[in-house]
């Protein structure tokens, strides 16, 4: 393991005020299609009874047409920001943590400075998968405890539901769309965020995956035949990793915090498998009513889940000032990553900072003279066109020997 080290406890140059990196803003967005178990059930082989007791999921969020990663960003960034009681202008830094960006250039970060009204601010993605908000919410320690930032946003976003195969019912159960975000803020006062822990451990590089799209498989119509543009998962190799590190990460973070398990009062772990969450419960010797769970709701949304369940726990009066919280993430590459903080904002905020921004209003602008081909997967397409059952297609039914409908449809 790579751990590295932050420490509340570390000396500072004797003049200099000690910087240090509070939470002053977070906001969420989800969108409003809800996909249940029970529309996928009419497309893989799958059953809500299977999903909710080997996953915990009940439902997950799509994305609509017109909606991306950006767009989704910006909201949940602007709320952050009015929660903040900031200005878009009073940025410095941006960073965007995702896996499923709008383009693979420019940076999705770059789009959301545009759609939230900032000038000034430097933008940028962070790559780390599922752990992602959490490895750029440690940077925006480091840029604000160094003096480099006054006031970063980190965002999570993601939408997976464009990244799935829908005929595999080990992968197209788990993930849902969505972007949770923070403002850190530079004070010189005591609390804010404490101890950092990160680690990748490379060896589980191809145990969630999406093969082609990149430098060693472009995209191609073979690498599409192939269906190589969708994520790959080892589910039992990557519900390991999990449960170990998730467990030894969260407890590196409060250790070089100066705390002990004990004085956590929440940890919001990234929300991939109540399963795991359970386990590293029980790892840690936690009861689960220090564990925030809201992943029944909306599925794993990767790099979003902690930013969208921090905000949902925050509103939900889960946080009093004074709480310790430590946010805690694993995912592809392997990597891991935690976080604990010394919550020091007031939580009413956040009701100021949902009601203050219309997702309406908020545009990301797009290319001229060009248009992408309907984003949705046609699958996704079909199960969306709810109520009612799906009907196969009457050509991809063999006379005698019918495919099931579930298999055909997912074509
Ligand atoms: N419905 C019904 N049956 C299913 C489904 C499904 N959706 N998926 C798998 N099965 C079947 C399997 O085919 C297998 O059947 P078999 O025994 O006849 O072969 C059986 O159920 C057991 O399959 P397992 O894979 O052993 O099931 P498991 O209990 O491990 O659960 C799961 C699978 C939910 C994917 C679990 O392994 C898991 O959560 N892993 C971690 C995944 C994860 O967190 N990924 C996030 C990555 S983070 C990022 O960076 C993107």
């Amino acid at each position: 393991m790579n751990g590295i080290g932050h420490s509340s406890n570390g000396t500072s140059p004797a003049a200099a005020p000690q910087l240090r990196a509070h939470v002053t803003g977070w906001g969420r967005y989800v969108p409003s299609q809800v996909l249940t178990n029970a529309d996928l059930e009419r497309i893989v082989d799958t059953s809500d009874e299977w999903i909710v007791s080997r996953t915990g999921i009940r439902e997950r969020r799509v994305a609509a047409a017109h909606e991306t990663t950006a767009s989704m960003a910006a909201v949940a960034g602007l709320r952050a920001i009015r929660t903040a009681g900031l200005e878009p202008d009073d940025i410095d830094l941006i960073l965007l943590a995702t896996l499923t960006p709008d383009y693979w250039m420019p940076s999705t970060a770059a789009l959301v400075k545009e759609a939230i009204g900032n000038t000034r601010a430097a933008a940028m993605d962070v790559m780390a998968a599922c752990s992602g908000f959490v490895y750029a919410f440690a940077n925006a320690q480091a840029w604000i405890t160094s003096g480099l930032a006054k006031h970063v946003l980190v965002i999570g976003a993601e939408l997976l539901t464009r990244f799935l195969d829908y005929t595999d019912r080990g992968t197209c159960i788990l993930f849902g769309d969505g972007a949770g975000a923070v403002v850190l803020s530079a004070r010189d006062e005591p609390g804010g965020s404490l101890g950092i822990e990160l680690t990748t451990e490379p060896q589980g590089a191809y145990m969630i995956w999406l093969p082609s799209g990149g430098a060693k498989s472009p995209p191609s119509a073979e690498t599409v035949a192939r269906g190589e543009h969708y994520v790959r998962m080892e589910g039992k190799e990557t519900y390991r990793f999990a449960t170990r590190t998730l467990a030894s990460t969260a407890l590196a973070s409060v250790k070089k915090s100066g705390l002990e398990l004990s004085d956590v009062d929440l940890f919001i772990p990234h929300q991939a498998n109540i399963r795991i969450i359970e386990a590293v419960a029980k790892g840690l010797d936690l009861p689960m009513d220090k564990m925030f769970v809201n992943l029944d709701r909306y599925g794993n949304t990767s790099a979003a889940s902690v930013p969208i369940a921090l905000a949902e726990a925050v509103n939900e009066g889960h946080v009093e000032i004074g709480d310790n919280v430590c946010i805690v993430a694993f995912g592809a590459g392997f990597t891991s990553g935690a976080v604990t903080i010394e919550w020091t904002a007031d939580p009413a905020r956040g009701r100021v900072g949902d009601a203050a921004v219309d997702p309406s209003e908020v545009h990301v602008r797009l290319p001229v003279d060009w248009d992408s081909v309907d984003p949705i997967p046609e699958a996704l397409a079909a199960i969306m066109a709810k109520p009612g059952t799906v009907n196969p297609p009457l050509d991809d039914v063999v006379p005698g020997d019918p495919e099931p409908a579930s298999r055909s449809l997912a074509r």
